[in-house]
C-alpha cells in the first residue's frame, strides 16, 4: 500500500479548527486507504524554544488530539520525531543540498525573521524545511496530506527529492501534496482576509478545539462579516461570510450552494452564525472529551507513541541507509 505522511508542530495545547480541517479531516479519510503515518513533530517546535515542561506537556495533548479526531493507532502510525533520529540525520544531509538562497526565498521563514529580526532568529528556523522534507521523505511517502500554507515547503521537498535522485541515483520518492479543496485554508474569524494561525495576534479569530464550547460559540456570534446582509458565497467581496459557509459545508456535508440558497434573503447573518456554532460544538465536545480521556492515562499514551516509534524506526532507517550510502558514508559495520 502506498504511505502518506503528514504532522503538527506541538506549538499550542490546542489545535485550531484550521488544523482540524485543513489536515486532520483528510488524515482521517485517508488512513483507510494508505500506509499512514502521523508524526508529532517536537523537534520542529523546539524552533519557537518553549519551556521543556510545556513541550512535554504539548507534544502529548497533541498526539492525543490525533486519537480524538480519529486516528486509529493501530491501522496508523501515532510517533513522536524526536524518538526517530532518523529524521535529524537525513535532514543533515539534505540540508547540504539545499541553497542558502533557496532556503531564505521560504515565505514562513522570510517572515518569521522579518519578524524577530536576525539575531532573534534562530538558525533552526532556518532549516526547519529541509527537516520537514527529511520527515516526509524517510517514509518514501507518495502523498502530504496539509493545509495552503504547507504549499513551498512542499516544493522545496520535491525539488530536493529530485535533486539528490538526479545526483546520486534512484533514492526518494518524489511526494505529491494533498491539499483540499474547500478547507485548505480556514481564515480568522476577526480578520477573514488572512489564515486562523495559531500565531496570529488576535486569538479571537482562532476557533480553539480545546476551548470551552460556549468560548467558541461566543467567538462566532462576533465573527466579523459585512454590512450587506445576504448571504453570498462571495471570497473578494465578503471574505468572513465565505468562511462561515466553507466552514458549516465542511462540517455538515452540505454544498456551498445549497447553503446559500437556505440562508437567501434579509438578516439571515444571525441564523447562518448559530448553526455554524452548532457545528462546531458538535465535534467540538465529543473531542475535548475524549483528549481529556486520553490524557488521564499517560502511561497508555506513551505506549502507544512508543509502539509508533518503533514501527516509524522500522521504515525510516532503511531509507536513511539507503541515502548515506547513496552520498558515499561508508557503513559502520
Ligand atoms: P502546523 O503545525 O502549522 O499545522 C498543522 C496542519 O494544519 C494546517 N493548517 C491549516 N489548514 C487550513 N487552514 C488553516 N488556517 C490552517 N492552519 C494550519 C497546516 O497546513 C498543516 O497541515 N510544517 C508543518 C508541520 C510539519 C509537516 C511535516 C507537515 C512538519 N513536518 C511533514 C507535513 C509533513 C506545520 O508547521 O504545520
Amino acid at each position: 500500500t502506498p504511505r502518506i505522511l503528514s504532522g503538527m508542530q506541538p506549538t499550542h495545547d490546542s489545535l485550531h479548527l484550521g488544523n482540524y480541517l485543513g489536515a486532520q479531516v483528510n488524515w482521517v479519510r485517508m488512513q483507510q486507504d494508505f500506509d499512514a503515518f502521523f508524526c508529532v513533530v517536537d523537534q520542529h517546535a523546539l524552533t519557537v524554544n518553549p519551556e521543556p515542561e510545556e513541550l512535554r506537556r504539548r507534544t502529548r495533548v497533541t498526539a492525543a488530539q490525533y486519537l480524538a479526531g480519529g486516528i486509529d493507532p493501530d491501522a496508523s502510525t501515532v510517533f513522536v520525531q524526536s524518538h526517530v533520529p532518523e529524521h535529524s540525520q537525513l535532514a543533515w544531509v539534505l540540508n547540504c543540498i539545499t541553497g542558502y538562497g533557496e532556503a531564505a526565498r521560504m515565505t514562513q521563514f522570510k517572515d518569521k525573521s522579518a519578524k524577530r529580526g536576525s539575531d532573534g532568529t534562530n538558525v533552526g528556523l532556518f532549516t526547519y524545511p529541509m527537516l520537514m522534507a527529511a520527515d516526509i521523505l524517510l517514509y518514501d511517502a507518495t502523498s502530504v496530506p496539509v493545509g495552503e500554507d504547507q504549499r513551498q515547503h512542499l516544493e522545496l521537498t520535491r525539488d530536493l527529492a529530485q535533486r539528490f535522485n538526479s545526483r546520486y541515483g534512484e533514492t526518494f520518492v518524489v511526494p505529491n501534496g494533498h491539499i483540499p479543496e474547500g478547507t485548505a485554508k480556514i481564515m480568522s474569524l476577526q480578520e477573514p482576509t488572512a489564515k486562523m494561525s495559531k500565531s496570529a495576534d488576535n486569538q479571537n479569530g482562532n476557533l480553539m478545539m480545546l476551548d470551552e464550547v460556549k468560548v467558541n460559540t461566543k467567538k462566532i456570534k462576533s465573527a466579523v462579516t459585512d454590512t450587506d446582509n445576504e448571504v453570498r458565497y462571495d471570497v473578494e467581496a465578503k471574505p468572513g461570510i465565505a468562511n462561515l459557509l466553507r466552514i458549516h459545508s465542511a462540517l455538515s456535508n452540505d454544498s456551498i450552494e445549497a447553503l446559500v440558497e437556505r440562508y437567501a434573503g434579509e438578516n439571515k447573518y444571525g441564523a447562518l452564525k448559530t448553526d455554524v456554532a452548532a457545528l462546531v460544538a458538535e465535534v467540538q465536545a465529543p473531542f475535548r472529551a475524549r483528549v481529556e480521556e486520553l490524557l488521564a492515562d499517560q502511561a497508555e499514551l506513551d505506549r502507544v507513541l512508543a509502539r509508533g516509534a518503533e514501527r516509524a524506526r522500522s521504515v525510516a532507517a532503511p531509507v536513511l541507509e539507503r541515502a548515506y550510502a547513496a552520498v558515499g558514508f561508508i557503513p559502520s559495520g
